[in-house]
């Protein structure tokens, strides 16, 4: 046999999640372990991570002794902890509540009064989980979930480190979730990393960017690569741009203290949206695992430029009053814990291209707002028009570009639009769609994003998480817009209600073009 014939024949056989027959026969089931939640009394846990716990117990992918440790400063006793999980999964969960499997949940529920920067209350945290791993057989495999600000990372992961509560071992694992932002700019990330790194290695740290839990988003990969028909027309010569829109209708709530001075392109652009651009945007993997995604993933980000001109190219402005929903509703600058003279932008439009000889001149066109008129998140291509329309032009006059629009939500689905005859006698083209919704299409309903990625935390499935290569990347093309905009532009008021700063119709227009209206 030559070398290469013996290279070939060792070659471990790649491992592909979409190719592995056993993954259709066995659930994905977490072995023995327990989730360890920080800041378990904030919103967040209790809106999300509580509730998918318990989907993910009643659809029997957690072991029996799985163990849900709470930690905050409340002085709570276990009973009120068990309430407030119970009073979550009743009124968030995704699936039916059953009494047994609470019953089951609730046993593995155990809460830790304390303050982060406390030895004591890390030694409780510590005694706790050893009593775990004796009395549910969770075996030493525990995850820390750091749902608490950013500006408290460091001291926990210390914590962590210092109580040996992060120590690794042959015979079991530990492992900490970051959630976003990671950082707020290019330097706050690397020494954010630098803090957790020499605390956990690399593949012990799951950061959560919970856009990529989502089916919809997960589709991408299906759509673009397991059929034939897309993937020819996915690239400069066919596609004149692509936008990529998160609206929401909300404003932000109650989180004047995370949102103010972070604003709309930290918030979701560094990391939802530019997920989005690379998912679409990336070359065929060579295999769904981690390693050959990010490899992927980081090539469309190294490659995307910024527009010379950032005054032109960008867009960002702030919510004042307006409607929302039928009511009347307030300021940005109105907002409880908002200073009168926050500059903080709710609405962000930035166009990208990408530099590769796929995309060579073709606009990725992004944005963001709060306060828009509907809540969508959707990724339309759009196509360039045929070369050469053999009609009079009377006949196309109400035909518009090809598009594939990806539905990430609410109205999960694809939809694709194409000119066709309008019957009757004389020729005349109009625009339709076609329509694919998961409703539909499926019986089952979909997880929500933070089942499927907890799910993968606890098994130690690290595809959907960002590497932080990405987030640094990521840093690099926002840094250079929310500097130019913090210095030299003017942050424009946009009523609550409608679509955004004028400057963001006026961005797309010198280009020739306008936004969807979804
Ligand atoms: C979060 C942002 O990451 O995503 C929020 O911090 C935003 O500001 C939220 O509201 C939207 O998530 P989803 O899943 O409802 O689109």
């Amino acid at each position: 046999m030559t070398d290469e014939a013996v290279l070939v024949k060792n070659r471990p056989a790649p491992s592909n999640p979409l190719r592995d027959p056993q993954d259709r026969r066995l659930p994905r089931i977490a072995g023995p372990c327990g989730l360890i939640i920080f800041g378990v009394t904030g919103d967040l846990a209790r809106t999300k991570l509580m509730p998918a716990v318990y989907d993910l117990a009643n659809r029997g992918l957690l072991p029996p002794g799985f163990a849900l440790v709470g930690f905050a400063r409340r002085e709570w006793a276990n009973e009120d902890f068990e309430k407030v999980v119970h009073d979550a999964v009743k009124e968030h969960a995704r699936t039916p509540f059953r009494e047994e499997v609470w019953k089951q949940l609730r046993e593995g529920c155990r809460f830790v009064q304390g303050e982060l920067g406390d030895d004591p209350s890390f030694e409780r945290l510590r005694t706790t989980i050893d009593e775990l791993d004796r009395e549910r057989g969770t075996n030493g495999n525990h995850a820390f979930y750091l749902s608490v600000p950013p500006k408290l990372f460091p001291v926990t992961v210390r914590q962590l480190k210092e109580h040996g509560l992060a120590d690794q071992g042959t015979e079991h694992w530990r492992r900490v979730v970051v959630e976003k932002p990671f950082g707020h700019n290019l330097e706050s990330a690397r020494e954010l990393n630098q803090i957790v790194s020499e605390v956990f290695p690399p593949e012990a740290v799951f950061r959560i960017d919970h856009y990529l839990g989502k089916e919809t988003v997960q589709n991408i990969f299906a759509l673009r690569f397991a059929n034939q028909m897309f993937e020819p027309v996915w690239n400069a010569n066919y596609v004149d741009h692509v936008q990529i829109t998160m609206a929401e209708d909300i404003g932000i709530g109650g989180r004047a203290g995370y949102y103010d001075g972070i604003g709309a392109a930290r918030d979701v652009i560094q990391n939802h949206l530019l997920q989005l651009l690379a998912l679409n945007a990336m070359e065929e993997p060579v295999s769904f695992d981690a390693r050959a995604l990010r490899i992927e993933k980081q090539k469309v980000l190294a490659a995307v430029q910024l527009p010379r001109r950032l005054d032109l190219h960008t867009a960002h402005g702030q919510y004042a009053d307006g409607w929302a929903g039928g009511r009347k509703v307030g300021a940005y600058l109105d907002e409880e814990g908002i200073p009168k003279d926050s500059r903080t932008e709710t609405y962000a439009a930035i166009k990208l291209e990408v530099d590769t000889r796929r995309w060579a001149g073709v606009p990725f066109y992004l944005r963001t707002g709060k306060r828009l008129p509907k809540r969508v998140t959707e990724v339309a291509v759009v196509f360039k028009r045929a070369p050469h329309l053999p009609f009079a032009a009377t006949a196309t006059e109400e035909l518009g570009h090809n598009t594939l629009v990806m539905r990430i939500q609410p109205d999960e689905g694809i939809t694709i639009r194409f000119g066709s005859k309008v019957p009757g006698t004389q020729l005349e083209i109009r625009d339709v769609t076609m329509d694919f919704a998961y409703g539909g299409a499926f019986t089952e309903s979909s997880p929500e994003a933070y089942e499927r990625l907890i799910l993968d935390v606890l098994l130690g499935d690290p595809p959907l998480f960002p590497q932080h290569e990405e987030v640094e990347l990521s840093w690099q093309i926002l840094d250079p817009i929310v500097d130019f905009w913090a210095e030299h532009a003017k942050l424009e008021q946009y009523p609550s209600g409608t679509w955004g700063p004028s400057s963001a119709d006026e961005m797309l227009a010198r280009d020739g073009r306008t936004w969807r209206r979804p």
